[in-house]
């Protein structure tokens, strides 16, 4: 029993230092300093809610075809980051750049891959699935 104590309060502890869940307006006030337009935040907002829960440090489930998903914007390390197989690397990135509580190289790699799809945020299921309908309220955020 006390050993559980110590554990559960060490693991409750060490949380913060692993892992950063962003609340959603945290989220959008960080977007904007990173220049994206204010009319565009509901639409990351709903991609990251959906995709990664909010969570820096989300790594989506091994695919049948050996790739996987880093992060905020759950960016896959077929082509976009370079991790343990093979990739593209369009983003010049380590994969595991992408779960760092600073989002600037995940935020930067994800305009890449909106920008490759025309400026849309159709390379996201999390958005496709979710956000086309309607989109979370931001105003209050700032
Ligand atoms: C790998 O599988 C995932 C999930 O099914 C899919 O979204 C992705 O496009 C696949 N990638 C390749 C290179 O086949
Ligand atoms: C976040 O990362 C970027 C680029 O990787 C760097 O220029 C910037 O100084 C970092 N910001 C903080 C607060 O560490």
């Amino acid at each position: 029993m006390k050993v559980f104590a110590i554990l559960a309060f060490v693991l409750v502890c060490a949380a913060p230092a692993w892992s950063k869940i962003f609340t959603k307006c945290e989220l959008a006030k960080e977007l904007l300093a990173h220049g994206i337009a204010k009319s565009e935040i509901p639409n990351w907002i709903c991609l990251v809610q959906h995709e990664s829960g909010f969570n820096t440090k989300a790594l989506g489930a091994l695919n049948s075809n050996g790739t996987r998903d880093y992060g905020l914007f759950q960016i896959n390390n077929r082509y976009w980051c370079q991790g343990s197989i093979e990739s593209s690397n369009l983003c010049h990135i380590k994969c595991d750049d992408l779960l760092s509580d600073n989002i600037t190289a995940a935020l930067n790699c994800a305009k890449l891959i909106k920008e490759r799809r025309g400026g849309t945020f159709e390379a996201w299921y999390g958005w496709l699935n979710y956000c086309q309908k309607s989109l979370p309220s931001v105003s209050e955020c700032f």
